[in-house]
């Protein structure tokens, strides 16, 4: 692989709040945790590996949670990585707990998120978090209430910039009366398309949107994807995530990945440049499955 597919500048540039400006494509850490999300990698060097190679290759937006794990990925982060390089930006999460393997129960109360925020800025080793991201509302708990415990943070300085994840336009409305909203995080690709008023919400108010499960393929969108794959001589990831860079330029996927092999393919996709053609049929794969 060449300089150039390694390029991840090839994926342009997005500003956090007009504070922040990272790469367009960024890391996602959930994965380098054992199974479930639950517990230490099997293989630690191979995964403090993963993120010490994500930096070398540019890659300067790392998103994780308190709850993978947890905590295992907010420590394996520090031990690969701190002293961070400048400009490296670190988006934790707190509000969701992991209470065992594939579980999670909600906790986005006052006195849990500020436990949450001191717990994570010990683990990264911080005196203030970068990005800091409602990990989703809390049913039990008022959404104000938990908005408004992170504008607090972000006042005594514990927090820069404060960001959503899992939410409706409705949500970012609300949240965006008390305290910036930088940045979306909700699952999203080309197949699965449930946020894209979301998207072009984000896209009208210039906060970055940040698709999680990029690569939610069922049968129609695999045989689409397979075919443009192999026109374009690249993997199906890479289509998938170059379909994302596409779709918005508020676009900031985070592909995870527990191999170094993996990570330098889906860098690679920031040089894929897809056809309107190409874009286009992918684009359609949603309304393709529903009509079968
Ligand atoms: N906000 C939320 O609620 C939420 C929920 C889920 C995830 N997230 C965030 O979003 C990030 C990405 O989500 P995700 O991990 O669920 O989904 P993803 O990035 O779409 O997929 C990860 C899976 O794809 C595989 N993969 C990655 N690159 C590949 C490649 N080039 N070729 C083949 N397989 C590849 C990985 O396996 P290998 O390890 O074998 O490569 C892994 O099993 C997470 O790391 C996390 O930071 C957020």
């Amino acid at each position: 692989m060449n300089n150039k597919e390694h390029s991840i500048s090839l994926a342009g540039d997005i500003s956090l709040g007009g504070e922040i400006s990272v790469h367009r494509l960024g890391f996602g850490a959930m994965r380098l945790t054992g199974e479930g999300i639950w517990g230490p990698p099997t293989d630690r060097k191979r995964a403090l590996g993963v993120l010490r190679r994500a930096v070398e290759l540019d890659i300067n937006f790392i998103d994780t949670a308190d709850s993978y794990g947890p905590h295992v990925s907010e420590e394996l982060i520090a031990e690969a990585l701190f002293p961070y390089p400048a400009g490296l930006v670190i988006a934790t999460k707190g509000g969701w707990n992991r209470p065992g393997p594939n579980q999670w129960t909600h906790d986005a109360t006052p006195a849990h998120l500020r436990r949450a925020v001191e717990g994570s800025l010990k683990r990264l080793r911080l005196d203030r978090i970068d990005v800091y991201q409602l990990h989703i509302p809390d049913p039990a708990v008022s959404f104000e209430a938990s908005v408004e415990t992170l504008a607090q943070l972000r006042n005594e300085g514990k927090i820069r910039l404060v960001a959503l994840s899992n939410v409706t336009q409705e949500h970012v409305e609300r949240a965006r009366k008390i305290v910036p909203i930088v940045s979306v995080q909700n699952r999203y690709g080309f197949a699965d398309r449930e946020w894209d008023y979301v998207v072009d919400y984000c896209e009208r108010n210039g906060i970055a949107f940040i698709p999680w499960y990029p690569l939610g393929a069922g049968k129609v969108a695999g045989e689409v994807l397979n075919q443009i794959a192999e026109t374009q001589h690249a993997s199906p990831t890479q289509v998938a995530l170059a379909w994302l860079l596409r779709r918005s330029p508020i676009m900031l996927p985070i592909p995870g990945t527990s191999s170094v092999e993996h990570l330098e393919q889906n860098i690679a996709a920031a040089s894929l440049r897809l056809t309107d053609e190409e874009y286009r049929k992918l684009s359609g794969v949603s309304a393709l499955a529903a009509s079968r």
